[in-house]
């Protein structure tokens, strides 16, 4: 198996084909997945919304876990990108009779899919897929376990850059539940690729991995002093679900603690943003006033999750089809 997931998701020349990580990807790869999502937002805005690009391309969401805004914003996504979008339903499908998730995929590629788009409670679920299925089908990561939630962290790249005007140069602060977070993992690799002066991780330390450092960021567990010179503040939510053990006091607890307020937020600076992926948990992580408030620019995240999400699949599937290209012609060459 190729352990090496930034090698995988690239063709020979460079190009995307499959997105399931933002590590070891190049700076110029992560700026061109901004620049095509920009792009996309005008053709949003419009009346007529669809662009032709994947007419033609057969998309299958495979949603392992339940979502609201990832799943919803990818068959946006591929509704406008014009391909057609098959919607398996996990809970009424043959998994429930014991049909493995591979076997789930081989009949589903034998219904001649061109892209997967998965969700999966297993860390490196999306990898192994893009090792077993057969080459020219597109596998985009839609969140694995706590690894990797790659078109969350660009979407929030591409917040930041569009209500901050870059991300170079900027402080900012991930809050709350880092250790079961697979959107963190994958912000701080795409923020230390783009260039963010300062990436600071908060919480307690039943929710900080010890190495988290090693990723490129610094840890926290004063909230009150990292958020000093933060430009940007995202939340995270507190994933009760994953947590096996007794990881926090109480709620109200954590909520004084890490808890973002308006109190808080005026010790960031003064034009900061406030993030949070969702689903937001009012009153553990946030209160109203501020998810709702001025500063607060977490709708825009799902709104610029549609033109992130057209930007990867169009990309992918391009690169799918150079790879087929430079296959063909390779052959044709070898048999000549
Ligand atoms: N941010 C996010 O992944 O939300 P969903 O679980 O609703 O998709």
């Amino acid at each position: 198996m190729n352990t090496d997931p930034s090698q995988i998701q690239l063709t020979a020349d460079g190009r995307l084909k499959h997105f399931l990580t933002t590590e070891g990807l190049s700076k110029d790869l992560l700026t061109e997945i901004l620049d095509t999502a920009d792009s996309f937002i005008s053709t949003q805005e419009r009346s007529v919304k669809k662009v032709p690009l994947l007419r033609g391309k057969t998309v299958a969401n495979l949603f392992f876990e339940n979502s609201t805004r990832t799943r919803s914003t990818f068959e946006l996504a591929a509704k406008r990108l014009s391909a057609d979008i098959l919607n398996l339903d996990i809970q009424r499908s043959a998994t429930s009779k014991g049909e493995t998730l591979m076997d789930t995929l081989w009949n589903l590629e034998a219904m001649y899919s061109d892209m997967f788009v998965v969700r999966h409670a297993d860390s490196g679920a999306a990898h192994f897929i893009a090792e077993h299925v057969t080459p020219n089908v597109a596998i985009i990561n839609a969140g694995d376990g706590r690894h990797a939630h790659p078109t969350q962290a660009m979407l929030d790249m591409l917040t930041i850059r569009r209500h901050k005007g870059s991300i170079e140069g900027k402080v900012v602060a991930i809050v709350g539940d880092i250790l079961h977070s697979r959107v963190a993992r994958s912000q701080i690799h795409a923020l230390n690729t783009l260039g963010a002066a300062e990436v600071r991780v908060v919480g307690p330390a039943t929710l900080l991995p010890r190495d988290i450092e090693a990723l490129g960021c610094k840890a926290y567990y004063d909230f009150n002093l990292a958020l000093r010179d933060c430009d940007v503040v995202i939340m995270l939510r507190l994933q009760k679900e994953r947590m096996q053990n007794a990881l926090l006091p109480s709620e109200s607890e954590f909520f004084k603690l890490y808890g973002l307020t308006t109190e808080k937020l005026a010790l960031a600076n003064p034009d900061a943003i406030v993030m949070h992926p969702g689903p937001i948990n009012r009153g553990v992580e946030i209160e109203s006033a501020v998810a709702d408030g001025p500063q607060s620019v977490i709708l825009n995240q799902v709104s610029y999750g549609i033109a992130v999400r057209m930007a990867v699949m169009a990309m992918a599937m391009s690169g799918q089809q150079s790879e087929q290209q430079a296959e063909q012609q390779a052959k044709g060459e070898t048999e000549a």
